[in-house]
């Protein structure tokens, strides 16, 4: 029985919902090492896409379905077919592991307990576009995450895995290839998330998207055809070489197959890391994690970090796959579930994000620059109690202003949690205006009684 029917049953037992497959192992001592991956099937899927001609390779991973984790979703083995052949060009693999969206957490853990998958995953990805050079691009503040990369790395050159062709064959893979990988730390700045900003970082550059066309397939890295994915679209490649398609097809929905990380955070009782088939829903999650905090019920959530529309109780049944979260008028994003209960208020959770947003504004265009800055302005003053009511109108039209109006998807980003609060908590924003501050402070609201105040 596939796992998508197991869902429908409305069971919530974990072993039921849940698919572990690169989370696996990550409660056994030194996880990260070879050893330990090599114990659990890891460099299989390698061999089996060394016995394949790198374009079967490609047509295998496009036939698996698998979309993008970064974000947007793109089918990843078409992302592979664009980079041309035979142009006499280096090919580039660029890894983007600067995961800085707030509340997006789930890079970072896979690296640090599962490094191998990413780099077995490099390794298909790269012989499939015939690259011989590869980056992962690292958000620079997690140091202990950067030596356990480097640490993944050496030892992959060490057992063959990488280098030279004629040291691979201390693998016993044989393949022919000459494969570097690169790792490279970035100075911690959200739009190197962008990958034309990261790829202008990675050359040494000030981080600022880039005009497109041309896309990175064909002029990417150093003006080479580069491959821009995210650290989970390729620590799962391996996986789906080894234990199939099929396989993996069996999980999820079928535009949207397989296993993928949710990350669970906020007022919940079991914050985490939940690997599962796409289409599982919030309440799902939450009843097989403990739920929210005793004593609290869910206001609002994001389905994929801060930049994807926020939802209500009204969408604890949503699938959370990418059709399902659009159907519902948001983005499945980055599976970032960050729940917030009763106790907090959103202008302020709102006035917070939109600080970030205008603080991690490249500046390149005008839409986002100036209209990230008035919406901070203006949200500050609503939360102080200094706000008029026809500043929720100004709100609006700012966020369309910067709405598909602005050069990147940061600025697209920025106007999703404004539309969509105003959307569902006008009425709060409004409690603001006419009494004259936050409801939600604690030295007026309820909600905090039994909590110790410093007024
Ligand atoms: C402001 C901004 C930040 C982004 N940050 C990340 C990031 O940290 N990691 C990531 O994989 N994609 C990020 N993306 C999406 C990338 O541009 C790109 O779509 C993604 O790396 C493609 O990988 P995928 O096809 O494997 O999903 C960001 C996009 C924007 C606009
Ligand atoms: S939308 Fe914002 S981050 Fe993107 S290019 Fe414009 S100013 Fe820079």
């Amino acid at each position: 029985m596939s796992v998508s029917t197991e869902l429908s049953k409305n069971g919530t037992s974990p072993e039921k919902l849940l698919a572990p497959v690169l989370s696996a192992f990550w409660d056994e001592p030194e996880s990260w090492t070879l050893e330990t991956y090599r114990r659990h099937g890891g460099y299989e899927g390698l061999r089996k896409a060394l016995a394949m001609t790198p374009d079967e390779v490609i047509a295998y991973v496009k036939d698996s379905g698998l979309r993008g984790r970064g974000g947007a979703g793109f089918p990843t083995g078409m992302k592979w077919q664009f980079i041309p052949q035979g142009d006499g060009k280096p090919h580039y693999l660029v890894v983007n592991a600067d995961e800085s969206e707030p509340g997006t957490c789930k890079d970072i853990p896979l690296l640090f307990a599962n490094p191998h998958s990413l780099i077995e995953g490099m390794i298909i990805a790269c012989y499939a576009i015939r690259s011989q050079h590869a980056f992962i691009y690292l958000r620079g503040e997690v140091v202990p995450v950067l030596r356990r990369l480097h640490e993944a790395v050496r030892e992959a050159y060490e057992a063959g895995y990488l280098g030279k062709a004629d040291h691979r064959d201390r693998s016993g893979l044989g393949s022919g290839l000459d494969l570097d990988i690169t790792v490279h730390a970035g100075a911690g700045a959200y739009i190197c998330g962008e990958e034309t900003a990261l790829l202008d970082s990675l050359e040494g550059r000030r981080g600022q998207p880039r005009l497109r066309p041309p896309f990175p397939a064909v002029e990417g890295l150093y003006a080479c055809p580069t491959v821009v994915n995210n650290v989970e679209s390729i620590a799962s490649v391996p996986a789906i070489m080894n234990r199939g398609k099929d396989w993996f097809k069996s999980m999820g929905t079928e535009k949207s197959p397989g296993f993928t990380l949710y990350s669970l955070s906020g007022h919940v009782a079991g914050p985490g890391q939940y690997e599962a088939p796409l289409g599982i829903t919030l309440r799902q999650l939450l009843d097989m994690s403990g739920g929210m905090r005793p004593g609290h019920r869910l206001k609002f959530w994001t389905p994929g970090g801060s930049s994807t529309p926020m939802f209500t109780d009204e969408h604890l049944d949503v699938p959370l796959d990418y059709e399902g979260v659009g159907a519902a008028g948001s983005m499945l994003g980055t599976k970032a579930l960050q729940c917030f209960d009763e106790t907090t208020c959103v202008v302020r959770a709102v006035t917070r994000w939109t600080e970030f947003y205008a603080h991690e504004s490249c500046g390149k265009c005008t839409p986002c620059r100036e209209g990230t800055y008035w919406l901070v302005q203006l949200l500050r003053d609503i939360e102080a109690g200094k706000g008029v009511m026809s500043d929720l109108d100004k709100l609006n039209d700012i966020a369309d202003n910067i709405n598909g109006k602005s050069f990147c998807a940061l600025g697209d980003g920025a106007a999703s949690p404004i539309f969509s609060s105003l959307k569902y908590f006008r009425e709060e924003y409004e409690q603001h205006i006419t009494g004259k501050g936050c409801p939600f402070d604690p030295r007026k609201s309820t909600l905090w009684a039994d909590t110790e105040v410093n007024a």
